[in-house]
């Protein structure tokens, strides 16, 4: 049993911002993105993407719509060295992609990442170096001014390299590691003097990265060191304020939504949260979290399964069945109450309204895709469920009282077999209860005929396997054929009769449903379909006798 833990964890201090604003804002435009899917993803994979999986995701990456792209590690390795030289040599990269590489703040790691990027387009060089003050003592052994050095001198370094390259439109990213857990002072500190060592200014701004490389506090802690960053540090319109957040607590996203908030003008992150250990940020369902409060994204998400299907190949990972907007379930119903709210926010829909469906908080086909799967059938369904799946496949809508009948009906079915039921098997259940019934009575034929009292029927039948013809007269054809049954002995009565027609133009059926009630009181109803209205009408009388007869109700 897991016992105090005070004496081994503490809360993150929180720092002291009194007047935060961030809570009073709302995010009404979309953040620059970048994706760093083929590098801190990357980096996290059991087996790095190789040149050819980099390459279709940086593809997909682009189909999106993502304008800055973090494609590497070039000093770190080899394959991700080639890769950039790759993307540059074969003209690769969209004319309106810039690409970007990290590097940590080290002179010849410095020299051959800039090396890397040779030729390029457009590339956003990424420095990283930890400020923090366990990073300081316990991994780096450097004092404050050691590592604020380190930093300027990277900074430095790359501008005087790169000024050699005018061909190349180069922007400069400074990441302080380890930035939620950096004193604020010393953090400040640290942004204006690599922002003025690279001389950043409105037209040539620069990229401050302020990651939660590790997340260790709700985000209302990371939103006031944001706002707290924003409001303190020099140069505020010679920067793009830039956010990383990780996952480990599970909040990365609200994590960056809060920083929006709060001032930051640019996310990093991953497809469906890919990155170092719980992930980075998820950049899918940050943007459509955006996408459903009415804000336009700027990413095109529009074809979900395409990008799932990219990014399994690609990574080897897989998307779970709850993942946000892109799961097999998210858009899916079982319940049976959240079924039959779904069915009528369905049913009172109007084209170019506002979405409003109950329990489905985004419309499925924005992410392209379709309703099958809202509304699937198991022990945990109801009617609505069951009458939305044999309306929507099958075009049969049931009445009201069939629809409690037939769901006691799929409840035993569900709870004897355990698991799903898909529309198909639906159908073939219903069918079983309602339309192929044979026993003890069976329809053969009739002939309506003109009478004195109204109208006649001759209807031809076997009961219990013997041919028979009976004869009846009502006010109509179904007064009729219930007074011919009357010869069998029994006494039943309609209580309710409904017609529907199913499917269209020459392959239209009629359907008839009818609840009839035997003697005692008991009532089934019994369904009929034929491209003859009176004859779906009698096969759903002699339905509904069978399932009286059986008392399979
Ligand atoms: O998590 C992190 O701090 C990083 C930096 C390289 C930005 O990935
Ligand atoms: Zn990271």
């Amino acid at each position: 049993m897991l016992t105090d833990p005070s004496h081994k964890y503490r809360p993150f201090p929180p720092i002291a911002l009194a007047d935060r604003r961030w809570p009073n804002r709302t995010i009404s435009q979309a953040p620059i993105w970048m994706s760093t899917d083929l590098r801190d993803g990357n980096q996290a994979l059991f087996e790095p993407m190789n040149a050819e999986r980099k390459l279709r995701l940086f593809r997909t990456l682009c189909g999106i719509g993502f304008k800055e792209i973090e494609v590497a590690f070039p000093s770190a390795s080899q394959t991700d060295f080639d890769f950039v030289r790759r993307l540059i040599d074969e003209a690769l990269i969209p004319d309106d992609v810039s690409i970007e590489v990290l590097s940590h703040a080290r002179e010849p790691l410095l020299r051959r990442t800039v090396e890397a990027l040779h030729g390029a387009r457009s590339a956003i060089v990424h420095i990283v170096n930890a400020t923090s003050l366990p990073f300081r003592e316990l991994v780096l052994g450097m004092s404050r001014s050691e590592v604020l050095a380190m930093a300027v001198d990277a900074v430095r370094l790359v501008k005087q390299l790169t000024a050699d390259q005018p061909q190349t439109q180069w922007r400069l990213q400074y990441s302080l590691e380890t930035f939620t857990a950096t004193e604020p002072d010393f953090a400040v500190e640290v942004c204006d003097a690599v922002s003025a060592a690279w001389g950043a200014t409105p037209d040539n701004k620069i990229i401050l990265n302020l990651p939660a490389s590790v997340e260790t506090a709700t985000p209302n802690v990371y939103a006031d060191q944001i706002e707290w960053m924003h409001r303190h540090i020099a140069r505020r319109d010679s920067v793009i304020l830039s956010v990383h957040p990780h996952n480990d607590r599970g909040t990365a996203v609200a994590a960056a939504e809060l920083a929006l908030m709060a001032g930051a003008e640019r996310v990093e992150g991953c497809l469906f949260g890919n990155g170092e250990r719980t992930g980075n940020v998820d950049l899918v369902t940050l943007a459509l979290n955006l996408y459903t409060q009415g804000v336009a994204p700027g990413l095109d998400f529009s074809d979900i399964d395409k990008v799932v299907g990219d990014f399994e190949a690609c990574t080897g990972l897989s998307v779970p069945p709850r993942q946000p907007y892109a799961g097999e379930l998210v858009f899916t119903a079982f319940s049976g109450s959240h079924q039959d709210a779904i069915k009528k926010g369905f049913a009172a829909r109007q084209p170019d309204s506002v979405w409003n469906v109950p329990y489905l908080p985004f419309d499925p086909a924005d992410v392209g895709r379709g309703y099958d799967a809202v509304i699937r059938i198991n022990s945990q369904s109801g009617k609505g469920g069951i009458a939305h799946l044999l309306e929507s496949h099958y075009g049969v809508v049931l009445p009201r009282r069939l629809q409690i009948e037939f769901s006691r009906v799929v409840q035993q079915h569900a709870d004897r077999h355990g698991g799903e039921i898909g529309a198909e098997s639906l159908w073939q259940l219903f069918a079983q209860t309602y339309l192929d019934l044979a026993k003890p009575l069976s329809y053969r034929g009739h002939q309506l005929f003109e009478h004195s009292q109204g109208q006649g029927i001759q209807l031809q039948i076997e009961w219990d396997g013997q041919p028979q013809t009976l004869t009846g007269v009502g006010n109509g054809p179904i007064a009729a054929a219930v007074h011919a049954l009357h010869g069998l002995g029994g006494a039943v009565s309609v209580r309710n009769y409904e017609e529907r027609s199913v499917g269209s133009g020459g392959d239209a059926q009629a359907c008839a449903f009818v609840e009839l009630a035997a003697a005692n009181g008991t009532t089934a109803y019994g369904v009929g379909m034929d491209a003859n209205i009176v004859t779906a009408s009698i096969k759903a009388l002699i339905s509904g006798c069978n399932r009286l007869a059986t008392g399979a109700i």
